[in-house]
């Protein structure tokens, strides 16, 4: 019988910095779960936990969940690559990430189209939404649901209330070309880095900000190494929690069926949960210290028509229909 180390011991299976995973049984098939995010609060974390418990429970005998946070087996740069050559089996990269296979991502990452969270909850489950799931298919990705994780701010290393103070700053970004254009509209510098390099970054100096969600900013301290962060919900920051089609196709029929019905599950009670996270983890960052700037209406306007003309930018190469179903949203 397999050990289920998030049954065993729930604490050591949450605060676990590294692998977390159940001791596997021989014949079990491994999957590999990898994923850049840390801490114990992160809503990806979470879920990505979550996935493995009840995969390792109700499919016990047949597939044994490993997770792998914090950029431990793959970081940004390997990791859909590795997911091709089948050296992983599951990830949940952020939707800024995939510029390399699909343009149309690129609506995700588009400044101020989604109000909030709902926006984009009722964006992901529209048609387009649904469609949009499945737009690598021709790689040999599988989309098996959009992981909410927050909407994203600013922070730097001085205060950033209006656009105009952000020029000449050195910004890290995802690697994706609607953040690049995003920090030139408001007067910066971007710098794409991998995850794992961003706090040491704005440490050293060798970028001044950053844009994250407080979930990130709590569980990754970026707080303590920058001035302040600024509540500017400018993007949303989702992830696409997949896997490859050769690894779908080689599970018999009832454990695909079975496991995609736990993906769908785990991924409803991940987005049920994370506006609440994201409170928590907002709450974190002042109890710890760390400072957050609010808009007044004027100043956000400023923000928003700073960095709007950056859609028609990405119209054509997104697609209009696209951008207009997420704004409708
Ligand atoms: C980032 O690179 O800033 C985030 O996408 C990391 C993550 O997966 O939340």
């Amino acid at each position: 019988m397999k050990k289920i180390l998030g049954t065993l011991s729930a604490v050591a299976f949450a605060v676990s910095a590294s692998a977390s995973f159940a001791a596997c049984d021989a014949g079990e098939k491994v999957v590999k779960l990898s994923h850049v995010t840390g801490g114990t609060t992160h809503p990806k974390v979470v879920a990505a936990n979550n996935f493995a418990e009840r995969v390792n429970k109700d499919l016990n005998g047949k597939l044994c969940v490993e997770v792998y946070p914090n950029s431990t087996l793959f970081g940004d740069s390997k990791e859909l690559e590795a997911l091709l050559l089948g050296d992983v089996q599951l990830l949940a990269p952020s939707l800024s990430k995939f510029g390399s296979y699909t343009k149309k991502y690129g609506v995700f990452d588009l400044p101020f189209i989604f109000k909030d969270m709902d926006a984009a909850m009722a964006f992901t489950a529209s048609k387009t939404g649904k469609d949009l799931l499945n737009a690598m298919e021709d790689v040999g990705f599988v989309g098996l649901g959009y992981w909410m994780s927050g909407m994203k701010y600013f922070s730097a290393n001085k205060p950033l209330l209006v656009p105009s103070d952000a020029n000449g700053l050195k910004f890290r970004v995802q690697n994706s070309d609607v953040a690049k254009a995003m920090i030139a509209a408001m007067g910066g510098s971007p710098q794409p880095m991998a995850f794992s390099e961003v706090y040491g970054a704005l440490q050293t100096g060798v970028v001044d900000g950053q844009e994250n969600t407080w979930s990130n900013i709590y569980t990754k301290k970026f707080f303590e190494v920058q001035d302040s962060t600024t509540q500017t919900s400018h993007q949303l920051l989702a992830y696409l929690f997949m896997t490859s089609k050769e690894f779908l196709d080689s599970l018999d029929a009832d454990t695909r069926a079975k496991f995609i019905q736990i993906a769908d599950e785990v991924t409803v009670a991940a987005n049920n949960s994370v506006k609440q996270k994201e409170e928590a983890n907002r709450k974190n960052i002042l109890d710890a210290g760390g400072k957050i700037n609010e808009l007044t209406p004027a100043q956000r306007k400023q923000w928003v028509d700073a960095m709007k003309p950056v859609w028609k930018q990405f119209e054509d190469e997104i697609g209009a229909d696209i951008i207009a179903a997420a704004a409708a949203s």
